[in-house]
């Protein structure tokens, strides 16, 4: 092993967690007993993963949000039985993100996500090495897996009512694994990795304190400047990445809520002022571009999202693994256009995700995307009525799961597949 590759071993597996005191509840996790760890490669590397399935059913293992060939992406065909392993390879080519992975069984992912196999993979690169935002791990940049899960009078993971009520709202929200969470830290600039890792649940995140802070950066990676807000959207499977000035804050705690106000995860301060903190914030974060060339090619793919509960198609039609719905030529940059189909069916909200590709927005109901949209995303949440045309290119070539990141409707069949060649 050189200094240029990396290799590790990602093993799925059944645990048991203590969520809550005293009480041993089933869990899934990677590497461990619920949810998995934090893989972190760079840009220019070649990395090696060793897949293991110690689960006692069948799984994939799905790298959300990366650009690898089709055959490394663990989409549904890629089963491992249980006792299985596989290696796969490839070289990390794109910039800077906070991505996820997750398993990709068909009819199965909602439950294994559920159950606990969800970790997140971090994209470093010399940008974001470079830029002067906090970025040491666990001390001032923090991930939060935001989770809602519902459990049995016994305290165990309930998915079968998730699943017969259309990913029904939990009523427990887990951060990091975590039933109580709490986060203790200096007072000074932190930076909060959120990946909206539930079923089916999408938060719009505040302060209680109602205090401004930066996005910096979306699914792909960093926005070109940050985008000063007081909320957040954050559907299924969207990453949002804050800055949040603790200096600001009055008082020895700050909370993170939802719309409803309920308690997502409080921050407590620690008495200390560290002066080493400037407050000359990263002004340029990246410097993407979508030239008015690409935002004015024909739309060559349409894609029609309905329905809910089991009643969910993409243009009409349920997932058939051994039907190719589109093609695409690698490295070509093509305009999609998405709509949510509003009918009397058409009540739901639809994350739309593509695999093995950041996409750009070029417009939702034929107007400018929000700021918070104009960095790459592989995942687009659209309310219904609503149509977004986004700017498509793969950068590698295989066969690619787009779908509904509602993970009941993805299994549930609202799901196609790309072949790019
Ligand atoms: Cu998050 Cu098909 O994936
Ligand atoms: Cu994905
Ligand atoms: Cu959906």
């Amino acid at each position: 092993e050189d200094n240029n590759s990396i290799s590790f071993t990602v093993r799925a597996q059944h645990g048991t967690s203590e969520l809550f005191e005293g009480i041993e509840t089933k869990t899934y996790g990677y590497n461990g007993d619920f949810l998995g760890p934090v893989i972190r490669v760079e840009k220019g590397k070649k990395v090696t993963i060793h897949l293991v399935n110690d689960l006692k059913e069948d799984t994939t293992f799905h790298w959300h949000g990366l650009e690898v060939p089709g055959n490394e992406d663990g989409g549904p065909h890629k089963v491992l039985k249980p006792g299985e392993s596989e290696t796969i390879n490839f070289t990390v080519k794109q910039d800077a993100a906070t991505l996820w992975f997750h398993p990709h069984p068909m009819h199965e992912t909602g439950k294994q996500v559920f159950k606990g196999l969800a970790g997140l993979l971090y994209i470093d690169d010399k940008n974001s090495e470079k830029l002067d935002i906090p970025k040491t791990y666990g001390e001032d940049d923090f991930p939060i897996i935001l989770q809602d899960k519902t459990f049995t009078d016994d305290k165990q993971l309930d998915y079968d009512k998730v699943m017969n009520e259309d990913g029904t709202t939990g009523d427990t929200l887990l951060i990091n694994g975590g039933v109580d969470p709490k986060l203790t830290v200096d007072r000074k600039k932190v930076r909060l990795r959120i990946l909206n890792g539930s079923n089916m649940r999408s938060y719009t995140l505040h302060f209680d304190n109602e205090m401004e802070f930066h996005q910096i950066a979306s699914d792909g990676g960093f926005l070109n400047k940050p985008n000063r807000t007081k909320e957040i959207e954050i559907a299924p499977a969207e990453r949002a990445e804050i800055l949040v000035d603790l200096t600001k804050v009055k008082g020895n705690v700050v909370t993170l809520v939802n719309e409803e106000n309920t308690t997502i995860l409080p921050i407590h301060l620690k008495e200390s002022l560290d002066s080493s903190q400037t407050t000359n914030e990263a002004k340029t974060l990246n410097n993407l571009t979508l030239t008015d060339e690409i935002k004015n090619k024909k739309v060559k793919k349409t894609i029609k999202l309905a329905g809910m509960g089991e009643d969910v198609t993409i243009n009409d039609k349920k997932f058939d693994a051994n039907r190719i719905d589109f093609s695409q030529k690698q490295n070509e940059t093509e305009v999609w256009e998405i709509e949510n189909i509003k009918d009397s069916m058409g009540v739901m909200n639809h994350p739309f995700h593509i695999h093995g590709t950041q996409f750009q927005v070029i417009s939702i109901d034929g107007k400018e995307p929000p700021d918070n949209l104009l960095g790459l995303k592989d995942t687009i949440s659209l309310k219904p009525g609503q149509k977004a045309k986004i700017a498509v290119k793969f950068t590698e070539k295989g066969v690619y799961m787009f779908h509904c990141h509602i993970l009941e409707h993805e299994d549930n069949g609202m799901m196609g597949q790309i072949k790019v060649d």
